[in-house]
């Protein structure tokens, strides 16, 4: 744990790795107090092996991928998530990750406490931000076929890995998992696209805080408005600010901030969707009361600019924030980072 920004330009990447393969970055709390979360990157390039299927008894995951796509299937049906997506599979559902179209990589906040809603409107009324309709939520998908009016499953071993307090254990069952032929409840897997995010911001003067832009919130109920964790998103939007300085406040704030890129352009021609390396940067983090945000070069630039509307955030990425009121740990691998890992003074681009 540091008072340090920090900020990891790229991560060292193990060619071959599956959804398997994820390596932690940063955690709070414990999964076996439930309480924290914990965050991982993945960047794999093969399908999960035949027959094999993974889940985690830590907390409910919610994948964020930075580049590439991935199908998963899950014991409720089968979600294809793309880039500008996210997908949330629950705490001990079993799913399968292949890869249609080749690498992927990617985020995963893994919740320990609690489960992922959405947040509270307030003024804002009924609508807006992430609204319930745009969630995509999938329909039973039975892995075997019909006999005589009998669902008959795939009756080979299987391989069922499952991480549980960070360590992975394996078993074999001699049947499919995904032999769910329908269901109904209310804890099940569900993807979002964020082009459809519904931004709200300043149309006159200042600078809100970035909690408008909260896609998820995981509540802590330690008091009102605090959060074990928020998902927001810094989207494409317009800056319509009359005759007044538009940056953002160089400021402290109480949460820890982890912050890192989706890319946006889906073109598979752009080069940052090419290769495993977390382009255009891999992370940052910065904790609880450290300073942050526009640095003085920004503010000249600013302050010569013209105060008219402007497109911002077009550059064809999106930053995520991870917001948490936990100060977070970094793991040993991603402090080993030293060569990648910077300070203040390099932490200029792209602003919060
Ligand atoms: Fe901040």
């Amino acid at each position: 744990m540091t008072p340090n920004p920090l900020r990891w330009m790229s991560f060292p990447v193990e060619r071959g790795a599956d959804w398997t393969k994820t390596a932690l970055l940063a955690y709070s709390g414990d999964a076996a107090t439930k309480t924290g979360l914990a965050i991982y990157i993945y960047a794999i390039t093969e399908d999960m092996k035949t027959a094999h299927a993974f889940s985690s008894l830590d907390g409910d995951m919610l994948i964020i991928p930075q580049s590439g796509t991935i199908d998963v299937q899950t014991e409720m049906g089968n979600l294809l998530v793309r880039q500008n997506e996210i997908a949330m599979i629950p705490r001990g559902v079993r799913h399968r990750v292949t890869l249609p179209y080749g690498p992927s990589r990617g985020f995963i906040c893994e919740l320990f406490q609690g489960h992922f809603r959405l947040p509270e409107l307030g003024p804002i009324g009924s609508c807006s931000l992430a609204n319930i309709r745009d969630f995509q939520v999938p329909v039973a998908a039975f892995d075997g076929k019909l006999q005589a009016g009998r669902a008959l499953g795939n009756d080979r071993s299987w391989t069922i890995i499952s991480r549980l307090g960070g360590n992975l254990f394996s078993c074999t069952q001699d049947h499919t998992p995904f032999d769910v032929a329908a269901w109904n409840g209310t804890f099940y897997p569900f993807k979002y696209d964020l082009a459809r995010f519904c931004v709200l911001g300043n149309t006159l003067y200042d600078h809100a805080d970035p909690s408008l832009f909260t896609v998820l919130t995981a509540p802590s109920y330690r008091e009102p408005g605090t959060a074990v964790v928020d998902f927001a998103i810094i989207p494409p939007r317009w800056n319509v600010m009359e005759d007044t300085y538009w940056l953002p406040y160089y400021h402290r704030n109480t949460m820890a901030e982890f912050s890192g890129a989706i890319i946006t352009r889906q073109d598979p021609d752009c080069p940052w969707n090419q290769g495993l390396e977390f382009q255009p940067y891999g992370a940052a983090l910065n904790s609880g009361m450290a300073c942050h945000g526009a640095n003085s070069d920004a503010h000249r630039a600013a302050e010569e600019q013209e105060t008219t509307p402007k497109k911002v955030q077009t550059e064809g990425f999106t930053i995520f924030l991870l917001e948490t009121e936990c100060p977070l740990w970094v793991s040993d691998w991603a402090v080993e980072w030293k060569d990648v890992l910077k300070t203040r003074e390099a932490n200029a681009k792209p602003r919060l």
